[in-house]
């Protein structure tokens, strides 16, 4: 069975080490807005959801990231579905996401979470391929 809460100052440390290019500045942030969902099993964190919100109101996930050996199991279905659930208990009626263009298996899993392509944009000295951007209206 897959348990998910939001993060609490005692994941930080896990969260700094698997959420590396977020840096421990910003995971700290994060845990204490409430922007980070953990996937546990048995006790164990098998996953990880960072979100923060576009134009500060529509929620917009970062990143979501299933532990190897937990993925292809529901781990991150039932992560994606919680959040969903808490953010349309918040009144919101719309999710977004991205990634980037290449990133073919992703984009498959967000179409198949409801998520449907709206456009890219191109990210000069960024990034070497366009960020593709998702939404999902959950009204
Ligand atoms: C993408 C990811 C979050 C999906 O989580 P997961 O727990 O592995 O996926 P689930 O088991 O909940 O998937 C549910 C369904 O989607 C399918 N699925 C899983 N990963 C998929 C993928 N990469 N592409 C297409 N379908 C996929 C599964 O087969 C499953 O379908 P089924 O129940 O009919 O077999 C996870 O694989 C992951 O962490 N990947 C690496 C990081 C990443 O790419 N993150 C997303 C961009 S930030």
């Amino acid at each position: 069975m897959v348990e998910v809460a939001s993060a609490s100052q005692a994941d930080i440390d896990w969260l700094v080490r698997q959420d590396a290019s977020a840096g421990k500045a910003w995971v700290s942030r994060c845990v204490a807005l409430g922007e980070y969902l953990l996937a546990r099993q048995a006790g164990e964190i098998v996953g990880f959801l960072r979100f923060s919100r576009f134009w500060g109101r529509v929620p917009y996930m970062e990143m979501i990231r299933i532990q190897p050996a937990h993925r292809r199991s529901g781990v991150g279905t039932a992560l994606f579905l919680a959040w969903e659930e808490a953010m349309r208990a918040e009144g919101a009626r719309m999710l977004m996401t991205s990634s980037e263009c290449d990133e073919s298996r992703p984009q498959d899993w967000h179409r198949r979470n409801g998520f449907a392509e709206i456009g890219a944009i191109e990210l000069p000295g960024l990034q070497s391929v366009p960020e593709v951007f998702f939404i999902k209206h959950i009204g």
